[in-house]
């Protein structure tokens, strides 16, 4: 981190990133979209490096979602590779760095080996102390909100529970990011400014920073400028 660095307030406790326009990166410099890829799953760890160093205690990163499953299907086999490659390097990366990694998202739809290495990666960095960093990958919202309406609707089947004791409260403890404080701030960079299918349920008073950068060239100071505008936001939460 820049010494001094201003963010014009505190540094928010958990920042969604929905990294987003590796392919338009490549497309401008007559690259083929996978080297997109191969970029932005450079700067994920440039970024999440630093949001550790300033402070933040959580950031979910969205890094694959259940419509992505649509693209041609080398693509989706090159960012399978890019997964299971950073998830190698992941466990000796950030070993000496103090981060929880979590997966959020249906992770049972990967290869055997990527999910050998997620459970690897969650299993020996669950000891961290320090940041929590949320992968999402097979990650969609709806398909988050379906299965924790699964999970609640087996339990009152079973008897445990009775459909008024389903409060916000419950469903949110159903939800892969049960336990975790809702996103303060989503950023989007890519020009895009949509959701996406991201964290629907956690977002409900989330701040959005949109972006027209593509993530490859997205840095440390644009996450800076994000926290400005977010320091600069009035949240009212329906009030006055
Ligand atoms: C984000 O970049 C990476 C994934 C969704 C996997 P894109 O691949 O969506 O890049 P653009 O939006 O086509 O530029
Ligand atoms: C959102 O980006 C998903 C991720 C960045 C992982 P997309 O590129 O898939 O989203 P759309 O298609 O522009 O909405
Ligand atoms: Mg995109």
């Amino acid at each position: 981190m820049a010494e001094g660095t201003d963010f014009g307030g505190a540094v928010p406790q958990h920042i969604g990133i929905i990294m987003d326009g590796n392919g338009r990166w490549a497309k401008k410099r007559g690259l083929p979209r996978t080297a997109g890829h191969t970029a932005g799953a450079q700067n994920f760890r440039t970024i999440t490096r630093y949001a550790a160093s300033i402070g933040m205690k959580y950031l979910t990163l969205y890094a694959f979602s259940t419509e992505n499953w649509s693209r041609p299907a080398a693509e989706v086999s090159a960012l399978m590779r890019l997964f299971r490659q950073y998830m190698e390097e992941a466990l000796t990366d950030f070993m000496d760095e103090n981060i929880r990694v979590r997966f959020i998202g249906d992770t049972s739809a990967f290869a055997p080996k990527l999910r050998e290495l997620i459970a690897e990666v969650e299993e020996s960095s669950a000891p961290k102390t320090g940041m929590v960093l949320n992968l999402a990958m097979n990650y969609g919202g709806r398909a988050e909100l379906t299965r924790a309406m699964r999970q609640i609707g087996e339990k009152i089947r079973r008897g445990e529970m009775r459909p008024e004791d389903v409060t916000e409260d419950v469903i949110s403890a159903h939800l892969y990011t049960a336990g975790q404080p809702d996103p303060d701030l989503v950023i989007r960079p890519s020009g895009e400014e949509r959701i996406s299918n991201f964290l629907l349920w956690q977002s409900a008073y989330t701040e959005f920073v949109y972006f027209d950068i593509l993530w490859p060239d997205f840095k440390s100071s644009d996450l800076d400028e994000a926290i400005r505008i977010f320091n600069h936001r009035n949240r009212r939460y329906g009030g006055v």
